[in-house]
């Protein structure tokens, strides 16, 4: 598709805007003859904005103009981004047919925006605003609300002494082919996780020893993956008492291990994992239905899932998240319906309902190419559905987020009981606090506040575990020299 761009108009930001309607669309430059044009002029003066749209597709042209005035306290950038954006979608929604049910907010943080707007304008005119400027259905503008409510109380709960430590175990027993997580998953890989535990161990003790130095609060603690509990119980025991000993229990609120895999939970991992202090976990089914397990390659059962979450309840680690996804390929509205069923019976303390994502580098789209466009009404429904019924059984959405080429744009969704949010989530997306990454993939998030001022540093660790374990930088002399 090509884009023809005449003033201050951001070309991603359109990408973005015409892929809701035309999924796994390509940007060539200079492509010659594209089945798909977008023109856009905009003009503006100090107030107001003007953008004019001329969309075509398969010959077929729609014309479509917008207007927007600037707001008090609104940037400039945001204005334009209204502008355009309903220009975009008014045209791509006669053009297509299609009802996008998050209107313009491409972004990945969707309540970011509702919690900029609750906080100017207060719940009724922020809704009307969602619906009518930024054109989000209904139900998204309230879940958009709701979310941003509780993710503004759990940011506000934290000041930025505080931080967070993520530790990255990027090793799974098998691959699911969904997914695009760098993780390792073969027997001669394995070989690694001895020396990549030793090294780990002395990063973990390393980084408590920068966060205890620059003086701040270490109150989460996340162990992910990958799968942690691919890991034997030796392996399992040498990070967590590596974590448990070096931490300050007193300031410890959460710590988190996605066991993540069914088929990798045992009694005596449970066990290791309560002796040193953790406090929630997560056991992901992702769908209750065995011929979708079989389809995504999960190499477990629904059975494995049910064993798997008795013997985390039995051995009361403290929060239990299920992971589900809605969309899957072979899934049906019915057996989606009948796994958030069985689930809410199950009453874990966290779902979180993602939405299919289709990933580049996933299995799947190397098998299926037409994957996109499949689950299209499934999927709507199947959020639809967990979203009616989570909130009917006492569930509350508390945290999400998006992500490219996801089915129908559709979004991901954490649910939890009020005082059993898992506040990692919601803190690690937030501009508010430092998260310390450790191991293989993980980012470091450095954020500084100066007065009114915010800075934020990334620092990247190795992708892959052969290159961590060949790296031998020591990140915590830049961190504590960044925040001097
Ligand atoms: C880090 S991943 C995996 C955790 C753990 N290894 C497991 O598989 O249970 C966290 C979650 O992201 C979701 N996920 C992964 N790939 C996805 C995709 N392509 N589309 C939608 N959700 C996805 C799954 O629900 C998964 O449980
Ligand atoms: S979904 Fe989980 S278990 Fe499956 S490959 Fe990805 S990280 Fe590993």
């Amino acid at each position: 598709m090509r884009i023809v761009l005449e003033g201050n108009i951001n070309r991603i930001y359109v990408q973005s805007l015409c892929m809701m309607f035309f999924h796994g669309e390509k940007f060539p430059e200079n492509e010659k003859n594209p089945r798909g044009e977008v023109k856009l002029r905009l003009t503006e003066n100090e107030r107001d904005i003007l953008c004019e749209c001329e969309f075509t597709y398969d010959l077929k042209t729609v014309k479509k103009d917008s207007y927007a005035s600037l707001k008090e306290g609104e940037a400039r950038e945001r204005t334009i981004k209204r502008a355009v954006g309903k220009a975009v979608y008014e045209a791509g929604r006669e053009l297509t047919k299609k009802d996008i049910p998050w209107g313009i907010l491409t972004g990945i943080r969707p309540s970011k925006v509702a919690g900029e707007l609750l906080k100017r304008e207060g719940y009724q005119r922020a809704l009307e605003i969602l619906k009518d400027e930024y054109l989000l259905s209904e139900q998204k503008a309230k879940l958009c609300l709701k979310v941003a409510k509780n993710e503004c109380e759990i940011i506000d709960a934290y000041d930025n002494q505080t931080c967070s430590m993520y530790v990255s175990i990027p090793f799974c027993p098998t691959r699911c082919t969904y997914c695009s997580f760098i993780s390792y998953a073969t027997k001669k890989l394995f070989n690694l996780i001895p020396e990549y535990i030793k090294k780990l161990v002395l990063e973990i003790k390393s980084k408590v020893q920068a966060i205890n130095n620059l003086g701040l609060r270490l109150i989460s603690v996340y162990v992910g993956g990958g799968t942690p509990t691919t890991l034997n119980e030796e392996q399992l025991e040498m990070v967590l008492s590596a974590i448990n000993s070096s931490v300050n229990k007193n300031d410890l609120v959460e710590f988190t291990v996605e066991c993540g895999r069914p088929d990798t939970i045992t009694e005596g991992k449970l066990k290791i994992l309560k002796k040193y202090g953790v406090n929630r976990v997560s056991v992901n089914p992702q769908t209750l239905n065995d011929e979708v397990l079989i389809e995504i390659g999960r190499k477990h059962t629904v059975n494995d899932f049910f064993d798997a979450y008795k013997i985390v309840t039995q051995e009361k680690i403290g929060a239990v998240n299920t992971d589900l996804i809605a969309g899957l390929n072979k899934d049906t509205i019915d057996s989606f319906k009948s796994t958030i069923d069985q689930i809410i019976d199950l009453c874990p303390d966290n779902v979180t309902v993602h939405s299919f994502s289709v990933k580049k580098s996933a299995q799947i789209l190397r098998d299926d190419s037409e994957i996109y466009n499949k689950n299209d009404d499934i999927a709507k429904l199947s959020v639809d559905y967990a979203y009616n019924e989570l909130i009917k059984n006492g569930y509350e959405p508390y945290y999400m987020y998006r992500q490219k080429n996801t089915i129908c744009d559709l979004e991901n969704v954490g649910y939890a009981r009020k005082g059993s949010f898992g506040i990692y989530n919601v803190l690690m997306m937030s501009d508010n606090h430092t998260v310390f990454g450790i191991g293989a993939g993980a980012t470091t998030k450095l954020v500084k506040k100066t007065g009114e001022k915010t800075q934020i540093k990334r620092i990247f660790s190795p992708k892959y575990p052969y290159e961590y374990l060949q790296d031998n930088r020591n990140f915590s002399e830049e961190i504590i020299n960044y925040f001097k």
